[in-house]
Protein backbone atom coordinates (compact mmCIF):
# COMPACT_ATOMS: atom_id res chain seq x y z
CA UNK A 1 0.00 0.00 0.00
CA UNK A 2 1.25 3.72 -0.73
CA UNK A 3 2.45 5.30 2.63
CA UNK A 4 0.49 8.01 2.48
CA UNK A 5 -2.72 5.83 1.82
CA UNK A 6 -2.07 3.36 5.27
CA UNK A 7 -4.15 3.97 7.94
CA UNK A 8 -2.33 1.25 10.37
CA UNK A 9 -0.49 3.88 12.16
CA UNK A 10 -3.45 6.30 12.64
CA UNK A 11 -5.73 6.14 16.20
CA UNK A 12 -9.16 4.23 16.12
CA UNK A 13 -11.85 6.94 14.85
CA UNK A 14 -9.02 8.51 12.62
CA UNK A 15 -8.94 4.91 11.27
CA UNK A 16 -12.82 4.88 10.38
CA UNK A 17 -12.58 8.35 8.58
CA UNK A 18 -9.59 7.89 7.04
CA UNK A 19 -10.88 4.43 5.29
CA UNK A 20 -14.07 5.63 4.21
CA UNK A 21 -12.09 8.55 2.49
CA UNK A 22 -9.91 6.26 0.69
CA UNK A 23 -13.56 4.57 -0.83
CA UNK A 24 -14.87 8.46 -1.25
CA UNK A 25 -11.55 9.06 -2.98
CA UNK A 26 -10.90 6.05 -5.24
CA UNK A 27 -13.91 3.52 -4.68
CA UNK A 28 -17.10 4.21 -7.47
CA UNK A 29 -20.10 4.70 -5.25
CA UNK A 30 -22.12 2.22 -6.43
CA UNK A 31 -23.13 0.74 -3.40
CA UNK A 32 -25.19 2.18 -0.62
CA UNK A 33 -22.83 1.24 2.15
CA UNK A 34 -23.64 1.67 5.99
CA UNK A 35 -21.40 3.25 8.25
CA UNK A 36 -19.48 0.49 9.64
CA UNK A 37 -15.84 -0.20 9.20
CA UNK A 38 -14.82 -3.91 9.83
CA UNK A 39 -10.96 -5.24 10.21
CA UNK A 40 -11.44 -8.49 11.39
CA UNK A 41 -13.99 -11.40 12.21
CA UNK A 42 -14.22 -14.54 14.34
CA UNK A 43 -16.84 -17.19 13.79
CA UNK A 44 -20.43 -15.40 14.10
CA UNK A 45 -18.75 -11.89 15.33
CA UNK A 46 -17.16 -9.44 13.66
CA UNK A 47 -15.34 -6.36 14.61
CA UNK A 48 -15.28 -2.60 13.74
CA UNK A 49 -11.67 -0.99 13.78
CA UNK A 50 -12.73 0.32 16.89
CA UNK A 51 -12.52 -2.95 18.13
CA UNK A 52 -16.66 -3.44 18.88
CA UNK A 53 -18.23 -6.51 18.57
CA UNK A 54 -20.66 -7.29 16.42
CA UNK A 55 -22.69 -10.37 16.36
CA UNK A 56 -23.30 -11.19 12.57
CA UNK A 57 -26.69 -12.62 11.18
CA UNK A 58 -26.24 -11.50 7.79
CA UNK A 59 -22.94 -13.66 7.07
CA UNK A 60 -21.78 -11.50 4.24
CA UNK A 61 -25.45 -12.07 2.68
CA UNK A 62 -25.69 -15.96 2.83
CA UNK A 63 -21.41 -16.38 2.20
CA UNK A 64 -19.98 -17.12 5.19
CA UNK A 65 -21.22 -20.36 5.98
CA UNK A 66 -18.66 -21.17 8.36
CA UNK A 67 -18.47 -18.09 10.16
CA UNK A 68 -15.52 -15.60 9.73
CA UNK A 69 -12.39 -16.96 9.59
CA UNK A 70 -12.80 -20.70 9.94
CA UNK A 71 -9.41 -22.34 10.79
CA UNK A 72 -10.08 -25.10 8.20
CA UNK A 73 -10.74 -21.99 5.31
CA UNK A 74 -7.55 -20.64 6.55
CA UNK A 75 -5.71 -23.72 6.46
CA UNK A 76 -6.63 -24.73 2.86
CA UNK A 77 -6.27 -21.92 1.83
CA UNK A 78 -2.55 -21.89 2.70
CA UNK A 79 -1.82 -25.29 2.33
CA UNK A 80 -3.56 -24.97 -1.62
CA UNK A 81 -1.73 -21.37 -1.90
CA UNK A 82 1.81 -23.26 -1.39
CA UNK A 83 0.81 -26.28 -4.09
CA UNK A 84 -0.91 -25.04 -6.91
CA UNK A 85 -3.41 -21.73 -7.40
CA UNK A 86 -3.97 -21.45 -10.56
CA UNK A 87 -3.41 -23.52 -14.25
CA UNK A 88 -6.51 -21.83 -16.38
CA UNK A 89 -8.72 -24.25 -17.72
CA UNK A 90 -6.80 -25.65 -20.66
CA UNK A 91 -5.63 -28.03 -18.38
CA UNK A 92 -6.76 -30.76 -15.70
CA UNK A 93 -6.85 -31.06 -12.44
CA UNK A 94 -7.95 -33.03 -10.04
CA UNK A 95 -9.82 -31.15 -7.47
CA UNK A 96 -12.39 -29.23 -10.33
CA UNK A 97 -13.04 -33.28 -10.95
CA UNK A 98 -13.65 -33.88 -7.40
CA UNK A 99 -15.81 -31.12 -6.38
CA UNK A 100 -18.10 -31.17 -9.47
CA UNK A 101 -18.79 -35.34 -8.66
CA UNK A 102 -19.50 -34.09 -4.69
CA UNK A 103 -22.17 -31.65 -6.54
CA UNK A 104 -23.30 -34.31 -8.40
CA UNK A 105 -24.16 -36.81 -6.07
CA UNK A 106 -26.09 -34.63 -4.09
CA UNK A 107 -28.40 -33.96 -6.75
CA UNK A 108 -28.26 -36.45 -9.97
CA UNK A 109 -26.66 -37.32 -12.79
CA UNK A 110 -25.57 -34.36 -14.63
CA UNK A 111 -22.66 -32.20 -14.66
CA UNK A 112 -21.00 -28.71 -13.11
CA UNK A 113 -19.38 -25.91 -14.76
CA UNK A 114 -17.11 -23.47 -12.46
CA UNK A 115 -17.54 -19.98 -12.02
CA UNK A 116 -16.72 -17.12 -9.37
CA UNK A 117 -20.29 -15.39 -8.97
CA UNK A 118 -23.93 -16.15 -8.50
CA UNK A 119 -24.59 -13.93 -12.02
CA UNK A 120 -21.78 -15.53 -13.87
CA UNK A 121 -23.62 -19.11 -12.96
CA UNK A 122 -27.24 -17.68 -13.61
CA UNK A 123 -25.15 -16.14 -17.08
CA UNK A 124 -24.13 -19.91 -17.88
CA UNK A 125 -28.01 -21.38 -17.36
CA UNK A 126 -29.24 -18.14 -19.69
CA UNK A 127 -26.59 -19.58 -22.36
CA UNK A 128 -27.43 -23.60 -21.78
CA UNK A 129 -31.07 -22.62 -22.56
CA UNK A 130 -30.36 -20.40 -25.32
CA UNK A 131 -28.19 -23.44 -26.78
CA UNK A 132 -30.96 -25.56 -25.91
CA UNK A 133 -33.98 -23.86 -27.93
CA UNK A 134 -31.49 -22.59 -30.32
CA UNK A 135 -32.37 -24.72 -33.24
CA UNK A 136 -35.84 -24.14 -32.79
CA UNK A 137 -35.69 -20.31 -32.69
CA UNK A 138 -36.79 -20.45 -29.27
CA UNK A 139 -34.63 -18.45 -26.57
CA UNK A 140 -36.96 -16.52 -24.20
CA UNK A 141 -36.88 -17.11 -20.54
CA UNK A 142 -39.41 -17.03 -17.83
CA UNK A 143 -38.54 -15.41 -14.30
CA UNK A 144 -40.58 -14.14 -11.77
CA UNK A 145 -41.46 -10.61 -10.92
CA UNK A 146 -39.88 -10.05 -7.32
CA UNK A 147 -36.59 -11.97 -8.29
CA UNK A 148 -33.17 -11.72 -8.15
CA UNK A 149 -30.52 -13.13 -10.25
CA UNK A 150 -27.80 -10.55 -10.77
CA UNK A 151 -25.81 -7.70 -11.84
CA UNK A 152 -24.77 -8.53 -15.22
CA UNK A 153 -26.62 -7.12 -18.26
CA UNK A 154 -28.35 -10.32 -18.60
CA UNK A 155 -29.14 -10.72 -14.71
CA UNK A 156 -30.73 -7.28 -14.82
CA UNK A 157 -32.87 -8.53 -17.32
CA UNK A 158 -33.98 -11.58 -15.78
CA UNK A 159 -34.32 -9.91 -12.85
CA UNK A 160 -38.21 -9.42 -11.89
CA UNK A 161 -37.42 -5.76 -10.22
CA UNK A 162 -37.49 -2.26 -11.66
CA UNK A 163 -35.05 -0.44 -9.52
CA UNK A 164 -31.99 -3.10 -10.87
CA UNK A 165 -32.57 -2.23 -14.71
CA UNK A 166 -33.49 1.66 -14.37
CA UNK A 167 -30.93 3.97 -16.31
CA UNK A 168 -29.45 0.65 -17.85
CA UNK A 169 -32.05 0.04 -20.94
CA UNK A 170 -32.40 -0.97 -23.51
CA UNK A 171 -32.32 -4.58 -21.85
CA UNK A 172 -30.97 -8.10 -22.81
CA UNK A 173 -33.89 -9.22 -24.81
CA UNK A 174 -35.68 -12.37 -24.17
CA UNK A 175 -36.83 -12.36 -20.45
CA UNK A 176 -40.20 -11.57 -19.39
CA UNK A 177 -41.29 -11.46 -15.60
CA UNK A 178 -44.67 -13.38 -14.13
CA UNK A 179 -46.07 -13.79 -10.71
CA UNK A 180 -44.40 -16.02 -8.63
CA UNK A 181 -46.08 -18.87 -6.70
CA UNK A 182 -48.63 -18.82 -9.54
CA UNK A 183 -48.47 -21.80 -11.70
CA UNK A 184 -51.27 -20.23 -14.05
CA UNK A 185 -49.21 -17.31 -14.66
CA UNK A 186 -46.63 -19.40 -16.56
CA UNK A 187 -49.23 -21.28 -18.51
CA UNK A 188 -50.36 -18.15 -19.47
CA UNK A 189 -46.97 -16.51 -20.46
CA UNK A 190 -45.62 -19.34 -22.40
CA UNK A 191 -44.86 -18.61 -26.20
CA UNK A 192 -43.84 -20.26 -29.20
CA UNK A 193 -40.04 -18.46 -28.58
CA UNK A 194 -40.02 -19.58 -24.78
CA UNK A 195 -37.52 -22.31 -23.79
CA UNK A 196 -36.60 -21.84 -20.05
CA UNK A 197 -38.37 -21.14 -17.01
CA UNK A 198 -35.98 -19.73 -13.74
CA UNK A 199 -37.13 -19.15 -10.48
CA UNK A 200 -35.74 -18.89 -6.92
CA UNK A 201 -36.69 -21.47 -4.39
CA UNK A 202 -36.86 -18.88 -1.44
CA UNK A 203 -36.83 -15.69 -2.97
CA UNK A 204 -34.45 -13.70 -1.03
CA UNK A 205 -33.13 -9.99 -2.69
CA UNK A 206 -37.93 -10.17 -3.46
CA UNK A 207 -37.95 -10.62 1.00
CA UNK A 208 -38.01 -13.85 1.60
CA UNK A 209 -40.62 -15.74 0.01
CA UNK A 210 -41.00 -19.74 -0.02
CA UNK A 211 -42.43 -21.34 -3.76
CA UNK A 212 -45.09 -23.24 -2.80
CA UNK A 213 -44.79 -27.30 -2.98
CA UNK A 214 -47.22 -27.38 -5.75
CA UNK A 215 -46.08 -24.21 -7.54
CA UNK A 216 -42.71 -26.86 -7.77
CA UNK A 217 -44.58 -30.04 -8.68
CA UNK A 218 -46.66 -28.38 -11.03
CA UNK A 219 -43.59 -26.32 -12.97
CA UNK A 220 -41.78 -29.27 -13.05
CA UNK A 221 -44.52 -31.35 -14.94
CA UNK A 222 -45.28 -28.10 -16.87
CA UNK A 223 -41.95 -27.60 -18.19
CA UNK A 224 -41.78 -31.45 -18.99
CA UNK A 225 -45.01 -31.19 -21.06
CA UNK A 226 -43.75 -27.80 -23.24
CA UNK A 227 -39.83 -29.29 -23.57
CA UNK A 228 -39.28 -25.93 -21.50
CA UNK A 229 -36.00 -26.37 -19.51
CA UNK A 230 -36.99 -25.85 -15.34
CA UNK A 231 -33.65 -23.22 -14.06
CA UNK A 232 -33.53 -22.98 -10.12
CA UNK A 233 -31.02 -20.22 -8.47
CA UNK A 234 -30.03 -21.78 -5.60
CA UNK A 235 -27.68 -18.75 -5.20
CA UNK A 236 -28.83 -17.63 -2.16
CA UNK A 237 -31.52 -20.37 -0.68
CA UNK A 238 -29.37 -23.17 -1.32
CA UNK A 239 -26.17 -24.90 -0.54
CA UNK A 240 -27.54 -26.21 2.57
CA UNK A 241 -29.05 -22.82 4.03
CA UNK A 242 -32.67 -24.26 4.60
CA UNK A 243 -31.23 -27.44 6.45
CA UNK A 244 -31.18 -29.66 2.77
CA UNK A 245 -28.63 -29.13 0.03
CA UNK A 246 -31.20 -27.45 -1.88
CA UNK A 247 -34.06 -25.46 -1.01
CA UNK A 248 -36.44 -27.43 -2.98
CA UNK A 249 -35.52 -30.50 -1.33
CA UNK A 250 -36.05 -28.83 1.97
CA UNK A 251 -40.09 -27.43 0.62
CA UNK A 252 -40.95 -30.54 -0.59
CA UNK A 253 -39.83 -33.01 2.14
CA UNK A 254 -42.72 -35.62 3.31
CA UNK A 255 -44.62 -35.18 -0.28
CA UNK A 256 -44.73 -38.69 -2.14
CA UNK A 257 -43.52 -36.82 -5.69
CA UNK A 258 -41.23 -34.66 -4.01
CA UNK A 259 -37.95 -37.12 -3.52
CA UNK A 260 -38.36 -37.51 -7.66
CA UNK A 261 -38.66 -33.68 -8.18
CA UNK A 262 -35.42 -32.15 -9.86
CA UNK A 263 -34.85 -29.07 -12.09
CA UNK A 264 -32.96 -29.37 -15.09
CA UNK A 265 -30.12 -26.80 -14.02
CA UNK A 266 -29.33 -25.27 -10.61
CA UNK A 267 -26.82 -22.08 -10.16
CA UNK A 268 -24.66 -21.98 -6.93
CA UNK A 269 -22.87 -19.28 -5.71
CA UNK A 270 -22.51 -17.22 -2.13
CA UNK A 271 -21.72 -20.26 0.50
CA UNK A 272 -20.05 -22.79 -2.33
CA UNK A 273 -16.69 -21.78 -1.19
CA UNK A 274 -17.87 -20.16 2.69
CA UNK A 275 -16.81 -16.60 1.39
CA UNK A 276 -13.77 -17.43 -1.49
CA UNK A 277 -15.19 -16.01 -4.82
CA UNK A 278 -17.02 -18.89 -6.67
CA UNK A 279 -20.06 -20.23 -8.36
CA UNK A 280 -21.00 -23.01 -10.37
CA UNK A 281 -23.97 -24.38 -11.93
CA UNK A 282 -25.19 -28.07 -12.33
CA UNK A 283 -27.09 -29.29 -15.55
CA UNK A 284 -29.09 -32.61 -15.41
CA UNK A 285 -28.64 -35.01 -18.13
CA UNK A 286 -29.46 -35.67 -20.79
CA UNK A 287 -28.13 -31.97 -21.39
CA UNK A 288 -25.28 -32.09 -19.65
CA UNK A 289 -23.71 -32.30 -23.00
CA UNK A 290 -25.03 -28.80 -24.53
CA UNK A 291 -22.14 -26.40 -23.66
CA UNK A 292 -19.67 -28.22 -25.83
CA UNK A 293 -15.63 -27.12 -26.66
CA UNK A 294 -15.68 -23.51 -27.13
CA UNK A 295 -19.32 -22.57 -26.15
CA UNK A 296 -18.34 -21.43 -22.61
CA UNK A 297 -15.41 -20.39 -20.34
CA UNK A 298 -14.02 -18.73 -17.47
CA UNK A 299 -10.31 -17.95 -17.02
CA UNK A 300 -10.97 -18.49 -12.91
CA UNK A 301 -13.96 -20.90 -13.10
CA UNK A 302 -12.94 -24.16 -10.44
CA UNK A 303 -8.91 -22.89 -9.95
CA UNK A 304 -7.71 -25.86 -7.61
CA UNK A 305 -7.71 -23.11 -4.82
CA UNK A 306 -11.44 -22.19 -5.08
CA UNK A 307 -12.16 -25.69 -5.56
CA UNK A 308 -9.92 -26.69 -2.68
CA UNK A 309 -11.66 -24.40 -0.14
CA UNK A 310 -15.04 -25.63 -1.67
CA UNK A 311 -14.16 -29.14 -0.88
CA UNK A 312 -13.43 -28.07 2.44
CA UNK A 313 -16.39 -26.71 3.58
CA UNK A 314 -18.57 -29.48 1.90
CA UNK A 315 -16.60 -31.58 4.22
CA UNK A 316 -16.64 -29.56 7.28
CA UNK A 317 -20.47 -29.22 6.51
CA UNK A 318 -20.77 -32.59 6.54
CA UNK A 319 -18.53 -33.16 9.89
CA UNK A 320 -20.46 -31.10 11.86
CA UNK A 321 -23.85 -32.11 10.45
CA UNK A 322 -24.27 -28.33 9.58
CA UNK A 323 -27.41 -28.92 7.50
CA UNK A 324 -29.14 -30.45 10.88
CA UNK A 325 -28.02 -27.45 12.67
CA UNK A 326 -29.57 -24.83 10.20
CA UNK A 327 -32.59 -26.18 10.46
CA UNK A 328 -32.75 -26.30 14.02
CA UNK A 329 -31.14 -22.91 15.12
CA UNK A 330 -33.51 -21.59 12.18
CA UNK A 331 -36.20 -22.95 13.75
CA UNK A 332 -35.43 -21.55 17.09
CA UNK A 333 -34.92 -18.11 15.66
CA UNK A 334 -38.30 -18.80 14.04
CA UNK A 335 -40.05 -19.16 16.74
CA UNK A 336 -38.27 -16.36 18.75
CA UNK A 337 -39.17 -14.28 15.70
CA UNK A 338 -43.12 -15.30 15.79
CA UNK A 339 -43.07 -14.47 19.52
CA UNK A 340 -41.74 -11.34 18.82
CA UNK A 341 -44.54 -10.36 16.09
CA UNK A 342 -47.70 -11.80 18.75
CA UNK A 343 -45.95 -9.45 20.98
CA UNK A 344 -45.69 -6.47 18.95
CA UNK A 345 -47.95 -6.66 15.93
CA UNK A 346 -47.63 -3.41 15.13
CA UNK A 347 -43.65 -3.56 14.62
CA UNK A 348 -43.45 -7.06 12.79
CA UNK A 349 -46.52 -8.50 10.43
CA UNK A 350 -45.23 -11.73 9.29
CA UNK A 351 -42.59 -13.76 9.47
CA UNK A 352 -40.98 -15.77 6.61
CA UNK A 353 -38.57 -18.61 5.68
CA UNK A 354 -37.09 -21.70 6.01
CA UNK A 355 -33.62 -22.98 8.31
CA UNK A 356 -31.31 -20.42 8.55
CA UNK A 357 -32.84 -18.21 5.75
CA UNK A 358 -35.40 -15.84 7.75
CA UNK A 359 -37.14 -12.89 7.38
CA UNK A 360 -39.17 -11.12 8.97
CA UNK A 361 -41.67 -8.10 7.57
CA UNK A 362 -42.30 -5.03 9.40
CA UNK A 363 -45.28 -2.85 9.55
CA UNK A 364 -45.53 0.03 6.40
CA UNK A 365 -44.53 2.63 9.39
CA UNK A 366 -42.89 2.24 12.49
CA UNK A 367 -43.35 4.17 15.19
CA UNK A 368 -41.07 7.04 16.56
CA UNK A 369 -39.13 6.57 12.92
CA UNK A 370 -36.48 9.16 13.62
CA UNK A 371 -35.66 8.50 9.46
CA UNK A 372 -38.17 8.97 7.93
CA UNK A 373 -37.26 9.29 4.59
CA UNK A 374 -35.66 5.38 4.88
CA UNK A 375 -37.77 2.93 4.41
CA UNK A 376 -38.63 0.65 7.48
CA UNK A 377 -36.41 -2.23 6.22
CA UNK A 378 -33.52 0.16 6.61
CA UNK A 379 -34.52 2.22 9.91
CA UNK A 380 -34.24 -1.67 11.92
CA UNK A 381 -31.47 -2.52 10.12
CA UNK A 382 -29.94 0.86 11.80
CA UNK A 383 -31.02 0.25 14.90
CA UNK A 384 -29.95 -3.20 14.93
CA UNK A 385 -26.53 -1.94 14.43
CA UNK A 386 -26.57 0.45 16.96
CA UNK A 387 -27.44 -2.64 19.82
CA UNK A 388 -24.44 -4.35 17.95
CA UNK A 389 -26.74 -6.88 15.53
CA UNK A 390 -25.72 -7.37 11.40
CA UNK A 391 -28.69 -8.58 9.53
CA UNK A 392 -29.30 -7.37 6.10
CA UNK A 393 -32.46 -5.48 4.31
CA UNK A 394 -34.99 -6.95 1.97
CA UNK A 395 -36.55 -4.37 0.06
CA UNK A 396 -38.15 -1.41 2.01
CA UNK A 397 -40.19 -3.49 4.68
CA UNK A 398 -38.30 -7.08 5.09
CA UNK A 399 -35.26 -7.80 7.28
CA UNK A 400 -33.31 -11.21 6.58
CA UNK A 401 -31.60 -13.14 9.08
CA UNK A 402 -28.71 -15.16 7.08
CA UNK A 403 -26.59 -16.70 9.89
CA UNK A 404 -23.69 -18.68 9.86
CA UNK A 405 -24.08 -22.58 9.21
CA UNK A 406 -22.39 -23.35 12.60
CA UNK A 407 -24.36 -20.60 14.49
CA UNK A 408 -24.54 -21.98 18.21
CA UNK A 409 -27.89 -21.69 20.20
CA UNK A 410 -25.93 -19.29 23.04
CA UNK A 411 -25.26 -17.05 19.51
CA UNK A 412 -29.53 -17.17 18.05
CA UNK A 413 -30.16 -16.40 22.23
CA UNK A 414 -28.05 -13.68 21.51
CA UNK A 415 -29.48 -12.31 18.48
CA UNK A 416 -33.35 -12.57 19.76
CA UNK A 417 -32.35 -10.88 22.92
CA UNK A 418 -30.74 -8.06 20.83
CA UNK A 419 -34.02 -8.20 18.58
CA UNK A 420 -36.38 -8.16 21.48
CA UNK A 421 -34.69 -5.36 22.95
CA UNK A 422 -34.46 -3.35 20.12
CA UNK A 423 -38.30 -3.87 19.24
CA UNK A 424 -39.63 -3.64 21.94
CA UNK A 425 -37.69 0.15 22.12
CA UNK A 426 -39.33 0.88 19.44
CA UNK A 427 -42.76 -0.02 20.47
CA UNK A 428 -42.02 2.22 23.31
CA UNK A 429 -42.05 5.76 21.23
C1 LIG B 1 -30.75 -15.43 -5.87
C2 LIG B 1 -29.52 -14.71 -6.34
N1 LIG B 1 -29.07 -14.93 -7.58
C3 LIG B 1 -27.96 -14.33 -8.04
C4 LIG B 1 -27.26 -13.44 -7.25
C5 LIG B 1 -26.03 -12.77 -7.80
O1 LIG B 1 -24.91 -13.29 -7.18
P1 LIG B 1 -23.51 -12.50 -7.27
O2 LIG B 1 -23.68 -11.23 -6.49
O3 LIG B 1 -22.51 -13.45 -6.67
O4 LIG B 1 -23.26 -12.23 -8.71
C6 LIG B 1 -27.70 -13.18 -5.95
C7 LIG B 1 -26.99 -12.22 -5.10
O5 LIG B 1 -27.49 -11.73 -4.11
C8 LIG B 1 -28.86 -13.83 -5.47
O6 LIG B 1 -29.34 -13.62 -4.25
Amino acid sequence: MNEKNDTSSLGMADKASAVKDLYKQYVVPSYGRFDLVFSRGAGSYLFDVNGRRYLDLGSGIAVCSLGHAHPAIAEVLAEQGRQLVHISNLYYHELQGRLAAELVRRLGSGKCFFANSGAEANEGLFKLARKFGHEEGRFEILTAQQSFHGRTLAGIAATGQEKVKKGFEPMTPGFRHVPYNQLEAIRAAVSPATVAVMIEGIQGEGGITPASPEYLLGLRRFCQERHLLLLMDGVQCGYFRTGRFQSFQRILEGIPEGDRFLPDGISMAKSLAGGFPMGAFWVREPYADLLGPGSHASTFGGTPLACAVALKVLEVVEREGLAENARQQGEFLANGLRELANRYPQIIQTVRGLGLMLGFELAPSLPGAIQNDKPPSLQMVHRLHAAGLLTIPAGQHVVRLLPPLNLKRAEAEEGLEILSRVVAQVAAT
